[in-house]
């Protein structure tokens, strides 16, 4: 299924029990189906990927996956790999998010290792990027999202970008209620995008889908998508209540067709 813009992702990091999970994904999947104008995305945990697969699976919902392994199959215990999210059901994942990075010491390179996995098991990766509020008082923000988008896609050709989402989520808006104002947000995404031109040319550079992820709420939804170079949102907390997550997809619909 081709992407298309405005695409909305609720990331639900390390919550949702399967009864809870398989609530909010009913509740989606029939919002759904008054807003086919949106690429919507859920990304459950693990263990409820598979029943949210079997409510997702008849819609237009596609399902992601929060993180894998770079390798397909061994001994890993403890980790997922592509194939098996594939298995899953998976069409998505999420990959490089920052919690993975100051956490779990996720580098540049181990991202790029699990970009070329996931897209050799046909699972199409969202990519994030972003900078601490350190390197932004630093004043080194797109010098860090550049070295982590050339350390993510090193090696990675045409046809493998090619369905890639890229998210950008500033560390210091996440889960903190301070979201990048819109012209914040939009000068990042222009960054992003004016690199991806030059590594991928012009065509594909501006067909790619570039997210914002970062306290989105139903009411900074709309002036953010509102700006040229934001495409989607990634969103984490607003993102665990069905009434909230539609509304944002609503603002980015209404706010995708505005600027169009
Ligand atoms: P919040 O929307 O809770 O700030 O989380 C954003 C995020 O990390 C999505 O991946």
């Amino acid at each position: 299924m081709a992407k298309k813009p405005p695409f909305v992702a609720g990331n639900w990091k390390m919550h949702m029990t399967i009864p809870e999970a398989k609530d909010l994904a009913t509740a989606v999947v029939r919002a759904s189906m008054e807003l086919p104008e949106a690429e919507i995305v859920l990304a459950p945990p693990f263990t409820a990927l598979s029943e949210v697969f079997k409510i997702v699976e008849e819609s237009a919902v596609q399902l992601a996956a929060q993180n894998l392994h770079g390798e397909d199959r061994g001994a890993f215990t403890g980790e997922v790999s592509a194939p098996l999210l594939k298995d899953a059901g998976c069409q998505y994942v999420i990959i490089g998010h920052s919690e993975r990075r100051q956490f779990f010491g996720e580098t540049d390179a181990g991202v790029n290792k699990k970009i070329s996995a996931a897209l050799k098991s046909g699972v199409i990766p969202i990519v994030c990027i972003g900078e601490t509020p350190a390197e932004r008082e630093r004043g080194e923000t797109m010098a860090v999202v550049s070295r982590q988008l050339e350390g993510g896609l090193e090696g990675i050709a045409l046809e493998g970008f090619e369905p890639m989402i890229i998210a950008y989520e500033p560390v210091w808006a996440i889960g903190t209620g301070k979201t990048a104002s819109p012209a914040q947000a939009e000068e990042v995404h222009a960054h992003i995008r004016q690199d991806l031109t030059r590594r991928y040319g012009n065509g594909p550079a501006e067909y790619a889908i570039i997210l914002y992820g970062g306290s989105v709420k139903p009411a900074n939804a709309f002036a953010l998508l509102s700006e040229k170079n934001i495409d989607g949102f990634l969103v984490g907390g607003a993102s665990l209540e069905a009434e909230s997550f539609i509304e944002i997809v609503r603002e980015a619909i209404k706010a995708y067709k505005e600027k169009k």
